[in-house]
């Protein structure tokens, strides 16, 4: 297993590129089961999790290419599609489970494993199976796997879900766009990449209001065709870089980075005292004063406080003027990274859902242990800023989710390299 060495060496300065969004591309992909026509993504990032989805999509039928270029061609019309999504893929990403709604659309049946707990939380999926019942599918659990079948395809409904599940949403607007009749989803979860899928959905023909809103209105049409879509920035990606200049000091420009995929973080950078600017490149960052000010974060559904971006915000508030309050309301065990962070001087105290960090001069680095993709990041940023040296290990959760992430922060300057594992 691959580990990944930090050392603190001063302000960083220069460019960073924002890539392609994981959390779109990964509900983007599963979309070619809905035609018979070539699917294109472009703008799509190089993460093992894109290649964990390429295997599930080729283990149902579907032909898909991850390029080298950012190109991901996909296409479900030659055979057979093949309903049963196995568990060896699925229990590896989560996001495997965004087949469901697909397949009963466009097979009328599924067999698709649990994903299983990770170490985020157990992530149940009844808020899936509640949006994809409303619409006419039969769904049921048996050794492991969801058994879901329709009499005579779905049908269009009105159905509002008990929280705004992002997956969920992502599920049912698959499904409804080839349902019979209208469908409205009511606390519907509002998150861009949930309005970059709608949009690639249109352009393959489906007829979609309102995402972005709480409301969003599907009606159904008899089949799609092919499309080339674009896939959105990584709003994650882009706020964890934005934090690297805050924690080291210096100024960074973070390119094809926009305000609107991160409105709710930048006010809470703005309050911490960091500078943002929006340029025609993209979003530059530096601090505004020599120390960052302590703030409260509350994760919410989009448009509040990312939960992605909780882990990277805290290791921000390690060394902050006072003392911050973070309080976790997605997950219920993403604090992991509060341990480690204290192996590197933090002082944390963890209740429930809530973390109380009470900022220090300096963090010291240390031997430290990735546990999650948002997790391991975290301590990268921590690392960039502490005394001496910090060895992240288990790095494979950080290649899920960050494209060349030493490649992207040498050339600001910072002091990072891998070293291969056994
Ligand atoms: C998506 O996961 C993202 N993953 C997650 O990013 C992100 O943290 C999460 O949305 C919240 O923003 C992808 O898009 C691939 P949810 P998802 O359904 O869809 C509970 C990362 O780091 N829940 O909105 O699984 C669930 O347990 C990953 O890139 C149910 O109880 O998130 C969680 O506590 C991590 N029943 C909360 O809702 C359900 O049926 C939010 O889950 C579904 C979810």
């Amino acid at each position: 297993m691959d580990s990944i060495i930090v050392r603190g060496n001063g302000p960083l300065n220069g460019q960073i590129p924002i890539a392609g969004a994981k959390n779109a591309c990964l509900a983007l992909m599963p979309a070619t089961l809905l035609s018979e026509e070539p699917l294109t993504l472009t703008n799509a990032p190089r993460l093992s999790d894109i290649r964990t989805m390429t295997e599930l999509l080729a283990s149902l039928g579907a032909e898909v290419a991850a390029l080298q270029d950012g190109k991901v061609l996909a296409s479900s019309s030659h055979g057979e599609i093949n309903p049963v999504a196995d568990y060896d893929i699925v229990r590896k990403m989560r996001a495997s489970n965004l087949v469901l709604g697909p397949l009963l659309a466009r097979l009328g049946h599924a067999v698709v494993s649990l994903p299983g707990g990770c170490a985020i939380g157990a992530r149940p999926m009844d808020i899936h199976i509640d949006a994809l019942e409303a619409l006419g599918a039969q769904i049921e659990l048996r050794e492991g796997y969801l058994h879901a079948k329709t009499q005579g395809g779905l049908k269009g409904a009105v159905h509002e879900m008990r929280f705004a599940s992002v997956g969920a949403t992502e599920n049912f607007l698959m499904a409804a766009t080839l349902a019979k009749g209208t469908s409205v989803l009511k606390n519907a979860a509002r998150e861009p990449e949930i309005v970059d899928l709608a949009r690639c959905l249109r352009a393959m023909g489906a007829q979609i209001e309102g995402e972005g809103t709480s409301t969003i209105e599907i009606q159904g049409v008899d089949r799609l065709h092919g499309a080339t879509h674009p896939v959105v920035t990584d709003r994650i990606e882009l706020g964890t870089y934005m934090l690297a200049p805050a924690i080291c000091g210096g100024e960074v420009e973070c390119l094809g980075g926009r305000i609107e995929l991160v409105e709710s973080f930048c006010e809470k950078l703005d309050a911490a005292g960091i500078a943002v600017e929006e340029t025609a490149l993209g979003l530059k960052v530096k601090r505004r004063g020599d120390r960052i000010r302590a703030v409260d974060v509350v994760t919410e559904p989009f448009p509040g406080f990312p939960t992605d971006l909780q882990a990277q915000m805290m290791a921000l508030l390690c060394t902050a003027e006072g003392t911050s309050v973070l309080e976790e309301k997605i997950f219920e065990n993403r604090f992991m990274h509060a341990p480690e962070l204290m192996r590197m001087g933090a002082k944390i105290e963890v209740h429930g859902g809530h973390a109380t960090v009470q900022g220090v001069d300096k963090l010291r680095g240390a031997r430290v242990m990735a546990t999650d993709l948002r997790a391991s990041v975290s301590l990268i940023l921590a690392g960039l800023a502490a005394e001496g040296e910090t060895v992240v290990s288990r790095v494979y959760h950080l290649d899920r989710g960050y494209e060349r992430v030493e490649e992207k922060l040498r050339a600001v300057g910072a002091h990072i390299e891998r070293v291969t594992g056994e």
